[in-house]
């Protein structure tokens, strides 16, 4: 409950004019913790750092206020340059994106327009043996995305396409069982979005235990987990889950946000386990920058010191 106060009230201030100018002009030294750069290049060196300490990479390019259908698509043409940049420079490209930023929701031409620049994108994924997952937003998205992903696991099968199941939603078992037929790649997270409690679960002990049921599920049902979380209980417990159930190393692993517990990734990634960091980048860095303010008062502190340090 504390934690779903703190977050709201990080949220709403950071949604403030002046505090998000303030941020903007003075913050990006600080931001640079978490998100790898704002351009493409800066992106892809960050791919290479990672890869030399055995850590995997997800890029994610940050868009917001991406409105009309050419921002959509100029967004989505964003992503396909991420591709043929990293295929250029040898890295099987492994993105995230938002359906949102594609134009999920907008029509053109009777197709869902989401649906069609995903389809640019998972295809040319595809093509360079790479592969995208789609993050899931808020829930109100939850539907049309897990259809469009039923959609494009179609078409371009489970080792190109993957998505998300939030464990603070009501639903979500019951979505990771209705999707067991696709034997689908599942990134399992607990949550970012400020929910109301007709459909999320307020408490953390609940979301967590949730947690743990949907990734020890989809275990059992022996289909890819990407275990997305920073929670070291967590963490231990699904080590002693595989060893205990004889779950090979290769059936998951671990993923966290780049900058957040750099040690755990570390360690993890030494003892044999695959860890894939989550890799933001680009110009429009300030929303996903406060979501992991809101994440944690520790963060917000940084921030608070960084600024009065000038
Ligand atoms: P929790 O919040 O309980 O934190 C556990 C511990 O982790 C904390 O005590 C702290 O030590 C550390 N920690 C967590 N956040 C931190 C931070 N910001 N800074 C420093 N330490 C921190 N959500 C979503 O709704 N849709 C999505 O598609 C995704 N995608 C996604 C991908 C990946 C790779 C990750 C890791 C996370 C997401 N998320 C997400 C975000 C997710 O829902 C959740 O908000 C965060 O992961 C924080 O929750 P934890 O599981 O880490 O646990």
């Amino acid at each position: 409950m504390i934690d779903q106060l703190y977050r709201k009230a990080v949220l709403t201030v950071a949604e403030r004019k002046p505090i998000e100018h303030l941020i903007r002009a003075r913050g990006w030294g600080l931001a640079q913790r978490f998100v790898a750069g704002e351009t493409i290049d800066g992106a892809l060196k960050a791919v290479k750092d990672l890869s030399a300490e055995g850590i995997l990479s997800n890029l994610d390019l940050l868009g917001e206020f991406i409105e009309s259908p050419a921002q959509c698509d100029e967004f989505a043409q964003n992503v396909l340059n991420l591709l043929d940049a990293a295929h250029a420079q040898g890295i099987t490209p492994y993105v995230s994106i938002k359906l949102s930023s594609v134009g999920q929701g907008k029509t053109e031409g009777g197709e869902d327009l989401g649906l069609k620049n995903a389809r640019r994108i998972v295809g040319k994924a595809r093509q360079y043996g790479g592969f995208v997952c789609l993050d899931m937003e808020d829930h109100p998205r939850v539907d049309q995305t897990l259809a469009q992903f039923r959609t494009l696991v179609g078409e371009f099968g489970a080792q190109h396409v993957g998505t998300v199941l939030q464990s603070y939603l009501y639903r979500t078992e019951a979505d990771r069982n209705a999707l067991d037929d696709l034997q689908p790649n599942l990134r399992i997270v607990k949550g970012a979005y400020l929910e109301p409690e007709s459909v999320a679960m307020p408490d953390k002990a609940d979301v967590d235990a949730a947690y743990r049921r949907l990734v020890y599920a989809h275990m059992n049902a022996g289909h890819y987990v990407n275990v997305a979380t920073h929670d070291e209980s967590i963490i231990a417990d699904v080590k002693h889950f595989v060893l205990a159930h004889g779950v090979s190393k290769d059936a998951f692993e671990f993923q966290m946000l780049y900058g957040i517990r750099r040690d755990l990734q570390k360690q993890l990634a030494q003892e044999g386990y695959r860890v894939r960091a989550y890799i933001p980048y680009g110009r429009d860095w300030y929303a996903y920058f406060s979501r992991r303010i809101a994440e944690r008062p520790g963060n917000a502190m940084f921030v608070l010191k960084g600024m009065l340090k000038g």
